[in-house]
């Protein structure tokens, strides 16, 4: 299945981790948490530091002015006696207030002021090794694209070599593990998300998923356009007939070894580039149409990462793969497409395409009669106007939805609980078809959207919906361990939902 013709061009630079007992001999750098205290910084007892070089430094800290508020990064020569060659503090804040995602934004923050440092060794864990681990990891990320060595600017690939975490605490392993785990399908995520659409269409997306599966033990299958046409995927052919580079879809499933208890089926976006089709798009930002098929990479770096982690729940992933193109053959407003189990769709907007792609994976996953369908895309425009950009909408059945939303906010995923509205039922409604893609007016299209979807969940299945259109590809400024385009959002989230539902009975 796999096929080494189509790799990804480039992966994001990310340094090595390391989990040690003991402080390494010589690193560029310590890197130790400091709390804002009613009078000014303070030092926490440290595995790098003895007692005087802890005065040592909290005297520095203190004479240059640093305060211990979150994320403040402040960096001083190593005092004598101490084995390296400066000592960086990243501030926590309150103890008071002290929460995982504090550590997470801080290490993510400090991740990157190590740039260029061969290694470091840190005791941020000491506040949390899973928030440090992933924070580090996450914030350390660097995308560079595909670029000519002449024109590399020759300042390395932007990232700290190595980050040594120091804990001597019996559990530490399991928990840096698990950790380092989650943060390699955050990134793989994002390098999937990242990839130039010149470089990643459905047939080279489809083989390097099949590679990246198989490689974690992955039962994997991958439909073609032939395959596609027999069984009846109206909805993925329909979108993918305007490019030149056929659909896929893609299917990747987990089964552990000792029988599950719960079964679950993900299903995520995989518009490799949409420019609209015939509906197409304004020129202004298009250019970000590149992370259409963030659904995709999240679900299936999700799966990837709970084989790894071995999680005792069966799962299968399905990812429709198409690119949305404006041709000679392509998809009309107003044709009427029929998608896989046999509903009809009558086309308004050629733009609203990921839904019809989405229709045709929901009705087959829901074949398999999941305890929990969970399904993510980058839908439509409306999450970012009633949310923002960095909080996903959520939809589906009431318990699941509200689950999901609060375990994406404990991860510091934010999510939000969203309703489907009665309102639109009629809204729904076509002339010459079973519904249609589209609705006649501007208001609540996150909503319609999940509504449209809600028609492909078979009978009686839990489900939920999560519209990441902001939150999984950030075209604002680096904020703490969030870097600039893809995010890897709801990798995290996914994870541990997932967790908890294998310890479900
Ligand atoms: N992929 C877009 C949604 C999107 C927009 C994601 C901006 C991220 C940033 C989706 O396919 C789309 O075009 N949706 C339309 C739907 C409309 C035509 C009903 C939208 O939201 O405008
Ligand atoms: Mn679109
Ligand atoms: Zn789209």
């Amino acid at each position: 299945m796999a096929n080494p013709t189509f790799t990804l061009p480039a992966r994001g630079a990310t340094p090595e981790l390391k989990l040690s007992k003991k402080a390494p001999k010589s690193p560029d750098a310590f890197v130790v948490p400091v709390l804002k205290g009613e009078e000014g910084p303070e030092l926490p007892a440290s595995a790098l530091l003895d007692d005087t070089a802890l005065r040592n430094v909290l005297n520095s800290l203190t004479a240059v002015g640093a305060t211990g508020k979150v994320c403040e990064v402040t960096r001083i020569p190593a005092p004598e006696g101490v084995a390296a060659d400066s000592v960086i503090a990243v501030g926590l804040g309150d103890p008071e207030e002290l929460t995982d995602e504090t550590v997470r934004r801080a290490a993510g923050t400090v991740a990157r002021a190590l740039s260029g440092m061969k290694a470091v060794a840190t005791t941020l864990g000491v506040f949390g090794l899973a928030a440090a681990v992933e924070g580090i990891a996450l914030g350390a990320y660097n995308y560079r694209g595909i670029r000519s060595e002449s024109k590399d600017n020759g300042n390395g690939n932007g990232t700290v070599g190595k980050v040594i975490f120091v804990s001597d605490e019996k559990s530490a392993t399991a928990e840096f593990e698990t950790a380092r785990i989650t943060a390699e399908a955050v990134l793989l995520a994002r390098d999937l998300v990242n990839t130039p659409s010149s470089h990643l269409y459905p047939e080279s997306y489809a083989a390097i998923l099949a590679e990246q599966a198989e490689e974690a033990g992955l039962v994997v299958e991958v439909l073609e356009e032939k395959s596609l046409k027999k069984g009846g995927f109206g909805g993925i052919l329909a979108v993918g007939q305007g490019s030149e580079r056929g659909p896929r879809l893609v299917r990747l499933s987990w089964t552990p070894k000792k029988k599950a208890k719960k079964s679950v089926a993900l299903v995520g976006k995989g518009i490799t580039f949409d420019t609209g089709g015939i509906s197409i798009k304004p020129a202004a930002s298009m250019e970000n149409m590149v992370s259409d098929m963030g659904g995709s990479a999240a679900v299936a770096a999700t799966v990837i990462a709970a084989a790894r982690l071995n999680l005792p729940v069966k799962i299968t992933a399905t990812m429709p793969l198409a690119e949305n193109m404006p041709d000679g053959r392509a998809l009309r407003p107003g044709d009427v497409i029929t998608h896989y189990g046999g509903t009809t769709s009558e086309i308004i907007n050629t733009d609203a395409e990921g839904r019809l792609v989405l229709a045709d994976a929901l009705a087959y996953a829901s074949e398999d009669k999941p305890d929990y369908l969970i399904e993510t895309a980058t839908l439509t425009g409306a999450q970012m106007v009633a949310l923002g950009v960095r909080t996903s909408g959520v939809m589906g059945s009431e318990e699941l939805r509200d689950r999901l939303a609060a375990t994406g906010r404990s991860v510091g995923e934010p999510a939000w609980a969203m309703p489907l509205l009665e309102e639109q039922e009629e809204e729904l409604k076509s002339p010459v078809a079973d519904i249609r893609n589209a609705h006649p007016n501007r208001w609540g299209g996150m909503e319609f959207a999940g509504l449209y979807l809600s028609r492909f969940i078979g009978e009686g299945i839990e489900w939920a919906h999560v519209d990441i259109a902001g939150p999984s590809y950030n075209t604002g400024g680096v904020h703490g361990y969030t870097p600039k385009r893809a995010s890897g959002v709801p990798v995290r989230t996914f994870l541990a939902l997932l967790t908890e539902i294998a310890e479900e009975g």
